[in-house]
């Protein structure tokens, strides 16, 4: 496969993400549990005031942007934009307040500055995130507030990894060198550093660790290849079904020891990072 090519992979991204909108907020975004409990941990770290305008970055199908919308009072405001209308379709239905724009993150197109600003479980996939957030700087009042959500490390998240390193293994060149990865601020210090290099100050990261129910192990498998997978799946499966069996057995293997009582309990480590805007 050839290298990495930023535009074609946010296309892909774009694709994938209108395709899996509706599951993903239904098993996923919808559900207060497993990683998702992040999202009361955000808008309370955000710190969000009645008459507060908020900007929510790839507000998806609106899970954050539905608890923003619990805090503002009738001199609030709420913006939200995503680079997926199949998303921002759904927040538009579901969320009580607020305008969802379709807009890429990476090109924000906002003539006005807001109070807060809060981004769950999408920095790592901007192919420039200290470009984001250095605009998300700009876009932020004197004294405004950024609330950030992010996975850990893979080691600290195995619902990605125990499916994801066999099939790196199997498939090395399964993306493209560079390719963002899921797990690129999962490490503290690279989270603060991209914050701080946008000129933020007063950054505080605390960590969460939240347990997962995947199941037995197929429907973690299916889950797994219906959402996460999605734009890798036909890769995956092109390599023929000795390769996907091989991959399957050692994703098993892998997973016995998060078994328990015959289901999977998966912990998921979660970096809610808050940083703030000191002067113009
Ligand atoms: C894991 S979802 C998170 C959605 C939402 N924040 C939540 O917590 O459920 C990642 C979102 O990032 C969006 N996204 C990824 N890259 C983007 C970009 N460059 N511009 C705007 N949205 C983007 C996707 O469309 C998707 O909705």
């Amino acid at each position: 496969m050839s290298g990495y090519d930023p535009v074609k992979y946010k296309i892909s991204s774009m694709q994938k993400w209108n395709i899996v909108a509706p599951s993903y907020h239904s098993d996923w975004a919808s559900k207060d549990r497993g990683p998702f409990r992040s999202t009361i941990e955000l808008v309370k770290a955000a710190e969000i005031g009645p008459s507060n305008s908020v900007l929510d970055v790839a507000c998806g199908t609106g899970a954050v942007s539905i608890q923003v919308a619990r805090q503002l009072g009738s001199s609030g405001m709420l913006v939200g934009i995503d680079f997926s209308s199949g998303a921002i379709g759904i927040a538009r239905s579901l969320a009580p307040i607020g305008h969802f724009v379709e807009m890429d993150a990476e090109n924000i197109g906002l003539g006005i500055r807001f109070d807060r600003i809060v981004c769950q479980y999408a920095l790592m996939f901007f192919p420039d995130p200290a470009r984001v957030l250095s605009r998300l700087w700009e876009l932020l009042k004197n004294n405004g507030r950024l609330a950030v959500a992010v996975h850990g490390t893979s080691a600290e998240v195995p619902y990605f990894s125990t499916i994801m390193d066999p099939v790196l293994r199997h498939i090395p060149d399964i993306k493209p060198e560079g390719t963002p990865t899921v797990h690129r601020f999962g490490n503290v210090a690279n989270l603060r550093g991209v914050i701080a290099g946008a000129g933020f100050s007063n950054i505080s990261i605390k960590k969460f660790i939240f347990d997962y129910e995947a199941g037995t192990f197929g429907e973690y498998w299916s889950n797994y290849m219906s959402t996460t997978a999605q734009s890798i799946r036909a890769a995956i499966e092109g390599r023929g079904p000795s390769v996907v069996s091989a991959i399957r057995a050692e994703a098993e293997e892998k997973v016995k020891k998060f078994i328990d009582k015959g289901s999977i309990r998966f912990p998921w480590r979660v970096l809610v990072a808050t940083a703030r805007r000191e002067q113009d």
